[in-house]
């Protein structure tokens, strides 16, 4: 798994956004965030190989459902071989979302998606969705190596709290983004 991820990294560094998949220090870190019995639509972007993707079907209710939004085909390959009736893997890019959801809107937004290598237009493009899609209560969670996107996103949400877990390569902080 961490070889596929160098071999894209090198391809597509911006796209990617790091060498290495997320740890299970930092998933458990992030995933602890969630309320699972309330999570009913849970939206994950840019999942990579599928370091969230498992942990988060392991926790969430067997009526609960998982909308997966990636755009790199090698790991759509791997996605595409999680055999589990609650997950919805979409080739598409973060900022199209809403096209998806069937009208739904999320309880939880989990994000890997690469916030510091997008163009401004991308970046706000893809928050603003994904608050569109949100319920109100509803949670976006968001990692990053360095805390510089604090300020733009609290342009999105009404309470945003930072958080940190050392051990993941590199270590990283993470945003707790509440929409009110
Ligand atoms: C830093 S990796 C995170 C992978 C995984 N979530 C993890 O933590 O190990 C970022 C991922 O976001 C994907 N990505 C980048 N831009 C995207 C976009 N606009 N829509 C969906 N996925 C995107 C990349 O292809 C890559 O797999």
């Amino acid at each position: 798994m961490k070889e596929s991820f160098i071999v894209q990294f090198f391809k597509k560094w911006r796209q990617i956004g790091a060498i290495a998949p997320s740890s299970i220090f930092l998933v458990e870190d992030m995933l602890s965030e969630v309320d699972w019995d309330r999570a009913s639509i849970i939206i994950e972007l840019g999942a990579g190989s599928g370091t969230f993707t498992k942990q988060i079907l392991k926790k969430m209710r067997p009526e609960a459902k998982l909308f997966v939004f990636e755009i790199d085909h090698v790991f759509l390959k791997k996605l595409n071989k999680i055999i589990d009736s609650r997950i919805v893997i979409v080739s598409e890019s973060a900022e199209n979302l809403s096209k998806y959801l069937d009208g739904k809107k999320a309880d939880y937004v989990i994000s890997g998606i690469p916030l510091s290598n997008l163009d401004k237009h991308v970046k706000s493009g893809i928050i603003y969705s994904a608050m569109e899609s949100m319920v109100s209560g509803g949670i976006f969670l968001q990692f990053q190596y360095f805390p510089e996107s604090l300020n733009f996103l609290k342009k999105y949400f009404d309470d945003v709290k930072l958080k940190f877990t050392f051990l993941n390569t590199p270590p990283a902080f993470y945003y707790i983004c509440l929409k009110k």
